[in-house]
């Protein structure tokens, strides 16, 4: 309701849109990287010293600020990286009409996103709370009981609107980024109007921009490691837990073959028809 009435988006915003744990930190690191790419070298970057989210904050983060001078989006610079766990449908029109800000969206195959969000929720958990059995987080997933609604309406909102404007929404899978970082980073760069010139990949800028936003490198970051990442101030969460296998497919070393066949025919009836489809 805060962003629908106060916020006013910028033409130049970029935001990055998903549904929680389907690779948003990555993404960050990826866009930050990208769009700065000639302020700041490799061997000293922000991202070396500072965890992606302190980049690339959460507009959310904004609606939970009490004191707004710590977050003031007015005086943020253009262009203004947000980031965003809200439905599409929920947006307001001066976000989603044609002439303004763009939307990068990372989705996720829904049984590694829910196996990440179970392990990633537990470890939030206040330690004299159990934690939550695998079954439990199974059931409510599957019942669209979620952070910001079921995640199949969640990636429909976006796969339809990057449909219908395929110059505002780049619709991105996890999966893809894995096997193709480069394609996918160069893409990113053509769609975000941060192009990169001939001499740019002759000289392995893509390459570097890949290799700083990976896995193997943020992961072992100190910042990443020992930092805790200040969100509003009831909820601070250490920067470790957004890094934990970043694998596709670890699904397999939790999910029972019931569960699977459930999820599997839950998200095939829901994107039925959409034209959208994740791995086997
Ligand atoms: P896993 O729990 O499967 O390892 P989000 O950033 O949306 O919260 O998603 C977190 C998931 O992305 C976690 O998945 C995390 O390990 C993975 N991840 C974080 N940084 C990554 C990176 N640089 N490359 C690939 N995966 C990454």
């Amino acid at each position: 309701m805060w962003v629908q009435d106060h916020f006013k988006p910028r033409p130049t915003d970029i935001f990055l849109a998903s549904f929680p744990k389907s690779g948003t930190t990555w993404l960050k690191a990826l866009i930050f990287a990208t769009v700065n790419r000639t302020r700041y070298g490799f061997a000293d970057h922000p991202l070396l010293t500072t965890g992606p989210h302190d980049c690339f904050p959460f507009l959310d983060a904004h609606l939970q600020e009490k004191d707004r001078s710590r977050f003031d989006l007015d005086r943020f610079p253009s262009p203004r990286l947000l980031s965003i766990h809200i439905p599409y449908i929920l947006l307001p029109n001066s976000m989603t009409d044609h002439q303004s800000c763009r939307f990068v969206y990372i989705c996720r195959d829904p049984k590694d996103v829910l196996v990440s969000k179970w392990l990633f929720l537990n470890k939030l958990r206040p330690k004299d709370l159990p934690p939550i059995s695998l079954e439990e987080a199974f059931e409510l997933f599957c019942q669209g009981i979620s952070h910001y609604g079921p995640f199949w309406d969640h990636v429909l909102g976006y796969w339809e609107g990057s449909l219908e404007t395929p110059e505002k929404i780049l619709f991105l899978k996890y999966e893809d980024l894995k096997k193709e970082p480069l394609v996918v980073v160069k893409r990113l760069g053509d769609f975000l109007g941060y192009p990169f010139s001939l001499e740019e990949e002759s000289k392995g800028v893509v390459e570097e921009i890949v290799k700083l936003c990976s896995f193997e490198n943020l992961s072992t970051l100190e910042v990443n490691k020992v930092s805790e990442q200040k969100f509003s101030k009831d909820t601070i969460i250490d920067n470790r837990h957004f890094f934990r296998k970043g694998k596709v497919g670890d699904w397999k070393t939790y999910l029972t073959t019931e569960m699977v066949e459930r999820l599997d025919e839950i998200t095939y009836e829901k994107l039925l028809g959409s034209g959208l489809v994740f791995g086997s």
